[in-house]
């Protein structure tokens, strides 16, 4: 099966903050998730780069918009690897290829009789990019999201038929209940087209920085549609000479931020109908990172999470891995630098770091690092009977969280393991010596077992962890708790999660 997985391409007015780095990093983990299930995976990010939030943020610092996005592009590029990020292409809305496509499919949509000349007028945001409809203004005529005033704008646009979509999108949501998840913002979408469907402006007159529109040259498209149609175009060119479209066309998940939900819940299935496109299986919508505080993040609240401060003191795993156990996926949650602390230092160092580092130490010390060749504990296979099949169906729901949730509950059960079985205690009685083999495998074989799970959301440090018990394949097939285990050595290994001072 293909799996075709994107986050959102990012404004390059500023530079990369933990929003875009959390997006990223889920993406990062269903993409690899997959990949361990053998799927064809194409998984795509990327930078948006026209539109007023760039010509602004430009002309404010005194750049033409191309130099702006150049610079802060590249600041993008380089925090993919920074995140381990997995992703198969970057697209930047500034390539050459880009731009032709969307010209070439919007042209089809003008070309279909989905749009016509018209006055625009009402309200805008510059920062979101976003004509409000009414029910999107906040008090005192301002953005909800950016809480700057909206401008009345008028202008002569071309506009796209959104309201001609009205009974197709009431039919794409009634016949497809998880075209959008989870079902709080399914229900959103829903409403927001039930509320009824005004057209939308198409191109804009008033602004240059952008894609030119072919049949009306004095216009750039609104930014809007040529950054959705990134994840169109891209398929087109990111593998030089090949074209990805009919392999991995319709996307699998768009994975999104609810700030952005109109636009890729109901302005972008329109389009894509309009194009005679097949639209997207699921948009999955996750929430907001808030300030420690349960705030809004600002620079002025000094309330704010950043992530590279979180890499440069406890490691890239350690952020993946709390940004995804902290705060349920699909919901709002609070972060801040205390509670990062305290995850890594009682579940990273002390639950999964300090379980692995012990046991090796024990077959080391008790085993020569030999790890006899036995049947492991039935009792606590079954333990871990039908783990792999769970995690892959939460999974397949984008459910990160859950998923990571079953899997740590395992990691807490093999720690109660080592109390229970107490190997110190079986090694000083020779007539124990079975005992202590099968509780060694035992342990050994379920760190295994989790750390191929676990290897999507942590893959530096599972990896060293399978390397130190003498390598594993990554399949999720080998992530079965199985009936003989040892056979192989282990070697030292250097604490995964070292104690912080
Ligand atoms: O909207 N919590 O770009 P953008 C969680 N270019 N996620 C957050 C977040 C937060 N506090 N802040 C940002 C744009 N994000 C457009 C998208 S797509 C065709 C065009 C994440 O730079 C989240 O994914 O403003 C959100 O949707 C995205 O960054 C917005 O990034
Ligand atoms: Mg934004």
């Amino acid at each position: 099966m293909s799996f075709y997985i994107t986050t959102p391409i990012y404004y390059v007015n500023a530079q990369p903050h933990l929003g875009h780095a959390y997006t990223t990093i889920a993406a990062d983990v269903l993409a690899r998730h997959m990949r361990q299930r053998g799927e064809d995976v194409f998984f795509l990010t990327g930078t948006d780069e026209h539109g007023e939030p760039i010509a602004d943020a430009a002309r404010a610092q005194g750049l033409e918009p191309q130099e702006l996005a150049d610079r802060n592009a590249e600041r993008f590029k380089a925090l993919m690897p920074r995140l381990e990020s997995s992703n198969d292409f970057f697209i930047r809305t500034s390539d050459e290829q880009h731009k032709a496509r969307v010209q070439q499919v919007l042209q089809r949509v003008h070309d279909n009789g989905h749009t016509y000349k018209g006055m625009y007028e009402g309200w805008y945001c510059p920062r979101c990019a976003d004509f409000k409809v009414e029910n999107e203004i906040a008090e005192g005529n301002r953005c909800p999201i950016h809480e700057i005033p909206l401008e009345r704008q008028q202008e002569e646009n071309w506009f796209f038929r959104l309201s001609a979509f009205q009974v197709a999108l009431e039919r794409l949501y009634a016949e497809r209940p998880d075209f959008v998840m989870p079902k709080h913002h399914f229900n959103e979408a829903r409403s927001f087209i039930a509320s009824g469907l005004q057209d939308v402006s198409l191109t804009r007159a008033r602004l240059q920085w952008g894609v030119s529109v072919p049949w009306d040259p004095g216009h750039v498209f609104y930014v809007w549609f040529d950054a959705l149609l990134n994840y169109y175009t891209a398929l087109g060119y990111a593998r030089p000479g090949e074209d990805l479209t009919d392999r991995f066309w319709p996307a699998h998940y768009h994975i999104i931020g609810k700030d952005i939900l109109k636009f890729h819940t109901v302005y972008w299935p329109a389009l894509l109908m309009a194009a005679e496109l097949a639209v997207p299986r699921h948009v999955f919508v996750h929430g907001f990172l808030l300030g420690s505080d349960g705030r809004k993040m600002s620079k002025s609240l000094g309330n704010v999470l950043d992530p590279f401060e979180v890499m440069d003191e406890f490691g890239t795993d350690a952020l993946r891995f709390y940004l995804m156990r902290d705060v349920a996926f699909g919901s709002d949650g609070a972060v801040g630098m205390e509670s990062v602390r305290a995850r890594y230092d009682s579940e990273l160092a002390n639950e999964y770091g300090n379980l692995a580092s012990r046991t090796i130490a024990m077959v080391r010390r008790y085993r020569s690092g030999a790890l006899p060749e036995v049947a492991t504990d039935p009792a606590l296979a079954g333990e871990f009977d039908g783990l792999a099949t769970q995690v892959a169906a939460l999974l397949d729901r984008a459910e990160a969280t859950q998923a990571l949730e079953l899997i740590w509950l395992r990691i807490r059960r093999l720690n109660r393991y080592v109390e229970e079985r107490a190997p110190w205690v079986l090694a000083k009685d020779p007539e124990s010596a079975d005992a202590l083999d099968q509780t060694l495998a035992s342990l050994i074989e379920g760190i295994r077992v989790l750390s191929v799970l676990l290897h999507p959301y942590m893959p530096s440090s599972t990896q060293r962890l399978l390397d130190a018990l003498g390598g594993s394949e990554l399949t999720l097939d080998r992530a079965e708790f199985a009936p003989r285990g040892g056979g192989g050595t282990v070697a030292d290994l250097a604490p995964l999660f070292p104690k912080r001072a």
